[in-house]
C-alpha cells in the first residue's frame, strides 16, 4: 500500500491506473479507523481494481472548533490497518493541500440538508460536500463507499452527485455494531468505560422500538424512544426523528412512506460526546 500526501503523487498513481482501465473505488474517511470503516474498505477492494482510502479530518465540516480539536487522529495505526486490509492507496493530505485557498463554494440541497443534522450543525453538510466533491474530482472513482450510520450524509451526497452529474456510484453500506449493539464510531474512543455502557442503551432502545412501533403510532414511538433514553442519567436526546428514508422528511403515519427510518442524536456523558445512530422501521425491496 502506498501512503500519499500530495495531489501530484496521487494524480500520477491514479492516471496510470486509469490508463490501464483499472476501476477505482474510494472510501472517504476522517481516520481513527474501526471495523465499520474496514467493512467499507473490504467491499471497495472486492468491487474495484484500485482502492483509495482518504484520511482527512476536514475542518470545514466542523461547526464546533472544540469538536475539531478533540477529533481522534491516529494516522500510523490507520495505515497499518489499511495495509493489512489490502487497500491500494492511503491518501492523507494536509489541510493546506486540500484547501490552499479558503473554499468559498456553497452547496445547498434542501430539504435533505436542512433537517436533523442540517438544522443543528450549520455549515456541516456544506463542508462535507466541499471535501467529498474535491475528493471525487481528484480520485475520479467509479464507486464511493459510505456507512449508513451517517444516514443523512449519504442522502446529501447523493443529491450533490445528481446535481453535479458526477459519474460515481454511491454505495451505502450497513452500520457495523459491537456485540453490545453500539454502532461503531470514531467518537466512541472519546467515551469512558462507564459512558460506553450508557451509550449501549441507544441501539438497545432503537431495536426495542421496532416491536413497540407495531402497535403504536409514529408520534408515540418517537416519544417512547426519547423518554426512555432521557430517563437514563448521563444521556440526553438532541433529536429523534422518524422520517421517509428517501426524502428525510418527517412522517406522521407509518403509511406515509414505503421506507421509514428513525434517526437519533444523543449526548452521552459529562463532556459530552455526541453520538448518532438510526434504525429502519420499514424497508422497500
Ligand atoms: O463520514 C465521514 O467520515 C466524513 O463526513 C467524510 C465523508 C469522510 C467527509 O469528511
Amino acid at each position: 500500500m502506498k501512503v500519499i500526501t500530495t495531489i501530484s503523487e496521487l494524480d500520477a498513481e491514479l492516471s496510470a491506473a486509469r490508463a490501464e482501465n483499472r476501476s477505482i473505488g474510494l472510501v472517504p474517511t476522517m481516520g481513527a479507523l474501526h471495523a465499520g470503516h474496514l467493512s467499507l474498505v473490504e467491499r471497495a477492494i472486492a468491487e474495484n481494481d484500485v482502492t483509495v482510502v482518504s484520511i482527512f479530518v476536514n475542518p470545514t465540516q466542523f461547526n464546533d472548533k472544540t469538536d475539531l480539536a478533540n477529533y481522534p487522529r491516529t494516522l500510523e495505526a490507520d495505515c497499518a490497518l489499511l495495509e493489512k486490509a489490502g487497500a491500494t492507496i492511503a491518501f492523507a493530505p494536509s489541510v493546506d493541500t486540500m484547501y490552499p485557498e479558503p473554499d468559498t463554494r456553497h452547496f445547498s440541497y434542501p430539504p435533505t440538508d436542512t433537517v436533523m443534522e442540517g438544522s443543528r450543525r450549520p455549515g456541516h453538510f456544506n463542508g462535507v460536500c466541499q471535501i467529498v466533491s474535491k475528493l471525487f474530482m481528484l480520485v475520479k472513482p467509479v464507486r464511493a463507499y459510505f456507512g449508513e450510520k451517517d444516514f443523512q450524509q449519504i442522502a446529501v451526497i447523493k443529491a450533490m452527485v445528481a446535481d453535479l452529474e458526477l459519474p460515481v456510484e454511491i454505495c451505502a453500506c450497513p452500520i457495523v455494531r459491537e456485540a453490545s449493539g453500539l454502532a461503531l464510531s470514531s467518537r466512541n474512543t472519546l467515551l469512558t468505560e462507564a459512558e460506553r455502557e450508557l451509550a449501549v442503551n441507544i441501539s438497545r432502545t432503537l431495536k426495542e422500538s421496532v416491536g413497540y412501533a407495531q402497535t403504536h403510532s409514529v408520534s408515540e414511538t418517537q416519544r417512547h424512544v426519547t423518554d426512555a433514553l432521557n430517563a437514563i442519567d448521563g444521556l440526553r436526546v438532541e433529536y429523534y426523528e422518524i422520517v421517509n428514508g428517501d426524502t428525510l422528511q418527517a412522517i406522521s403515519d407509518w403509511n406515509d412512506a414505503p421506507y421509514v427510518v428513525g434517526c437519533i442524536t444523543v449526548f452521552c456523558g459529562g463532556r459530552p460526546v455526541r453520538l448518532i445512530d438510526n434504525i429502519k422501521y420499514k424497508v422497500t425491496c
